[in-house]
C-alpha cells in the first residue's frame, strides 16, 4: 500500500513528530510505501476563506487544495496525527480537513456517509494526549470523539477500516512515552488494507 501520513504539530522534536516517525517506519516495516504531510513545515494555510467557499469541488479548487487532493489520490490508507487539544482538533488538522476534503470532492451532502465520493481507504486517528485513559474513557470523552471522527469525519473520507488510537498520557515518564511510540509503530506494522469495494 501507499501510506500517507499528515502530521499537525509545529515542533520538529515534539512528541507527536516522534510519534509519526515511529507509525513510519512500523508501514515501511510492514513493505509499504509512506509519504509525509507535515503541515506546519510546509506552511499549509488552514483558513477556509471565500475561494473554498466559491469552488464546486472541481473547478476553481485553490492550488495547495488540489496539492492535497493529489496525495490523497495516490494513498491506499491515510493516518491522521495530531495532540489532542481541548478536546478537539488542532487548527492545522481542522483546516486541512475542512479545505480539502471539499465538498463535491469528497462529499456532496449524501444521506449515508458511507456512500463517499473517494474510493475506500484504510484510515487511522493516530492522537497524542496528555490525559490519563482512565479520564478520558470514563468521563466519556473517547466515545464522542469516535462518533465524531472515526464514524462522522472517516465515514464522509470514505474510509473503511477506519478507527482511533489514542496515545494516552504522552506528556508522561520516558517509559511511558516509549510505551508509546512502540504502539505507534505497531499501528503501521498492522495498519489494516482498504476494504474491497
Ligand atoms: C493547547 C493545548 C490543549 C490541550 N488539550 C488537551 C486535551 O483536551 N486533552 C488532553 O488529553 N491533552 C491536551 N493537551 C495535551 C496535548 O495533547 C499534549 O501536549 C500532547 O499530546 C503532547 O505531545 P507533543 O509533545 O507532541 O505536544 C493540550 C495541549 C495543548 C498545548
Amino acid at each position: 500500500m501507499h501510506v500517507l501520513t499528515v502530521l499537525d504539530h509545529p515542533n520538529p522534536k515534539s512528541f507527536s513528530h516522534a510519534a509519526a516517525h515511529h507509525f513510519m517506519m512500523g508501514a515501511e516495516a510492514a513493505g509499504h510505501t509512506t509519504e509525509l504531510a507535515d503541515l506546519h513545515a510546509e506552511g499549509f494555510n488552514p483558513l477556509w476563506t471565500m475561494a473554498d467557499n466559491e469552488s464546486d469541488g472541481h473547478s476553481n479548487v485553490p492550488s495547495d487544495v488540489v496539492r492535497e487532493q493529489a496525495r490523497i489520490a495516490r494513498a491506499d490508507a491515510i493516518c491522521l496525527i495530531f495532540p489532542l487539544f481541548w478536546w478537539g482538533m488542532p487548527a492545522m488538522t481542522k483546516g486541512w480537513v475542512d479545505r480539502v476534503w471539499s465538498w463535491g470532492w469528497a462529499y456532496d451532502q449524501l444521506g449515508d456517509p458511507e456512500q463517499s465520493m473517494q474510493r475506500n481507504r484504510s484510515g487511522l486517528l493516530l492522537i497524542p494526549a496528555g490525559a490519563r485513559s482512565d479520564e478520558v474513557e470514563g468521563k466519556g470523552y473517547r466515545a464522542a470523539l469516535d462518533t465524531c471522527w472515526t464514524q462522522g469525519t472517516f465515514g464522509f473520507f470514505g474510509f473503511s477500516p477506519r478507527r482511533m488510537e489514542l496515545l494516552y498520557g504522552s506528556k508522561g515518564s520516558e517509559a511511558r512515552r516509549k510505551a508509546l511510540l512502540e504502539q505507534s509503530y505497531t499501528c503501521g506494522l498492522t495498519l489494516p488494507p482498504p476494504t474491497p469495494a
